[in-house]
C-alpha cells in the first residue's frame, strides 16, 4: 500500500478565480458560543494561502446535523465573526449555501476576499449528494478545495459530489493528514506500535485487522481490553465485556500471533465497585478482579510495560482512551500512555475523538507529531478505506 498522493493548491494557479473550499467547521458549540476551535485554526493555512494567491475564497461547511432543515441554533455566522478574528480580515457570513443570495455574495467577492456560506446540511441534497444541489453548490467556484479531512468519509455534495464537476484538489490540512496517517501505514519507521483504546472491539475490529501485519506491536487498553481478556479464559467480574465480540476477539489474537505483531493487554487493572469518583479504587492484577468489581482504567504496570514499547518507537498510533479518563480515579492510566507517547522521539500520531479529548486534558497535545482533526474520518483511514472526499481529488502523476 503506498502512501495517497493527491494534487492541492500548490498545483494551481488560483488568482482571480472563485475556489470553493470544503472545510469542517463542525465544532462544539456552547450557549451559542464556540467551545473548541480547534478545526477552524486547522483550516487557517489553507485559506491563509488561498488569499495571498490572490483567489476569492468561498468556504463552505456543515455544523451538527440539521437534517435537511434550518435550525437557528446551527447557523454558522458566530463561525464566520470567530474566523474573521483570526484572519484579520472581514468574512462575509452568507444566508444560504444556494440561490440568488449565495450567488450575489460570491460576485460581490474581489481577489483575496472570503466568505462562508450557510451550513450546507440545511439542504437534504447535501447528505443525499442530489445532483441538482451538486451543480448549485459547483455553480459557486471554478476549482475545488477539500480541506475537511473530518468529513471527508462522507460521500456528501460538498464533500465528494462537487469534485466531481469542478477540478479538485487537497488544501494543505487534508494535505498534512492523510500524508502523516498514510505514511504511518505505508511505510512506518520502526517500531510501529499502535495503542487502540475505547468501550468496544466492535468498533476497532477495522483498525485492528487493518494494524495486524503492519504494527510491530498493538497496545490495547480500555473497556475493550475485558473483551480480550475474558477470550482469554480470565474472570472479569461485574466489569463492562462485549459478549457478541469476545470470539472475535479471540480471533484477533490469533490472527496477531500468525502475523508476528504483537498483541499486548493489560497486567493489571484499576477496579471499583461502581462509575463514581468517590468510588474506593483498587489495583488488582487480571486474574484477581471480584464478581463484584468493574475494571474501570489499566493499571500502572500495564502503563510502565506499555511506555517502554512506546518510548522506543519510531512510528505511533494511538485511537482511544485506557479508560474512563473523564472520572479522575480512572484518569491515570490514560495519561500515563499520553506522557509515554509525548515522550516518544519518533512520529506520533493521536486520532478519534475520545482520544484527542483525553489528550488535551493530558495538556500534552502540543508534544505530539500530529493531532487529527477527523474522528470518523481517521477511524475509517486508519481501517484503510478509501474515504469518498479524497478519492474525489485529482491524483498526482
Ligand atoms: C465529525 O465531527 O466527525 C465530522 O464533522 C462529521 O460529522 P458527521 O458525523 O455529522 O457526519
Amino acid at each position: 500500500m503506498a502512501a495517497l498522493s493527491k494534487q492541492t493548491i500548490r498545483d494551481l494557479d488560483v488568482r482571480g478565480r472563485q475556489v470553493l473550499v470544503r472545510v469542517d467547521f463542525n465544532v462544539p458549540m456552547k450557549a451559542g458560543s464556540i467551545a473548541d476551535d480547534t478545526r477552524i485554526r486547522a483550516a487557517v493555512p489553507t485559506i491563509e494561502a488561498l488569499r495571498h494567491a490572490g483567489a476569492r475564497v468561498v468556504l463552505m461547511s456543515h455544523l451538527g446535523r440539521p437534517d435537511g432543515k434550518v435550525v437557528d441554533a446551527l447557523r454558522l455566522a458566530p463561525i464566520a465573526a470567530h474566523l474573521a478574528d483570526l484572519i484579520g480580515v472581514p468574512v462575509a457570513a452568507v444566508p444560504d449555501c444556494i440561490g440568488s443570495a449565495a450567488r450575489a455574495a460570491v460576485k460581490g467577492l474581489h481577489d483575496g476576499d472570503v466568505c462562508l456560506l450557510e451550513n450546507v446540511r440545511f439542504h437534504a441534497g447535501e447528505e443525499a449528494n442530489e445532483p441538482g444541489f451538486v451543480a448549485e453548490l459547483a455553480a459557486l467556484g471554478d476549482v475545488f478545495v477539500n480541506d475537511a479531512f473530518g468529513t471527508a468519509h462522507r460521500a456528501h455534495a460538498s464533500t465528494e459530489g462537487v469534485g466531481h464537476l469542478l477540478p479538485a484538489v487537497a488544501g494543505l490540512l487534508m494535505e498534512r493528514e492523510i500524508g502523516i496517517m498514510g505514511t504511518a501505514l505505508a511505510d512506518p519507521a520502526r517500531p510501529f506500535v499502535a495503542v487502540v483504546g475505547g468501550k468496544k472491539v466492535s468498533d476497532k475490529i477495522g483498525v485492528l485487522r487493518n494494524l495486524i501485519g503492519r504494527a510491530d506491536h498493538i497496545l490495547i487498553g480500555g473497556a475493550m481490553a475485558n473483551t480480550f481478556l475474558q477470550a482469554q479464559g480470565h474472570a472479569m467480574g461485574a466489569s463492562y465485556v462485549e459478549g457478541s465480540a469476545v470470539s472475535t476477539a479471540a480471533e484477533i489474537l490469533d490472527a496477531a500471533s500468525q502475523a508476528g505483531t504483537r498483541l499486548e493487554l493489560p497486567s493489571d487493572l484499576v477496579i471499583a465497585p461502581r462509575l463514581e469518583v468517590d468510588a474506593p479504587a483498587m489495583i488488582v492484577g487480571v486474574d484477581a478482579i471480584p464478581a463484584d468489581q468493574m475494571a474501570l482504567d489499566i493499571g500502572p504496570d500495564s502503563v510502565s510495560r506499555y511506555g517502554a514499547v512506546l518510548r522506543e518507537a519510531g512510528t505511533v498510533i494511538w485511537n482511544g482512551p485506557m479508560g474512563v479518563f473523564e472520572v479522575a480515579p480512572f484518569a491515570a492510566g490514560t495519561t500515563g500512555i499520553a506522557r509515554a507517547v509525548a515522550e516518544c522521539a519518533g512520529t506520533t500520531i493521536v486520532g478519534g475523538g475520545d482520544s484527542v479529548a483525553a489528550l488535551e486534558a493530558t495538556g500534552l497535545a502540543d508534544r505530539i507529531t500530529h493531532v487529527s482533526t477527523g474522528g470518523g474520518a481517521s477511524l475509517e483511514f486508519l481501517e484503510g478505506k478509501v474515504l469518498p472526499g479524497v478519492a474525489v481529488l485529482r491524483d498526482r502523476h
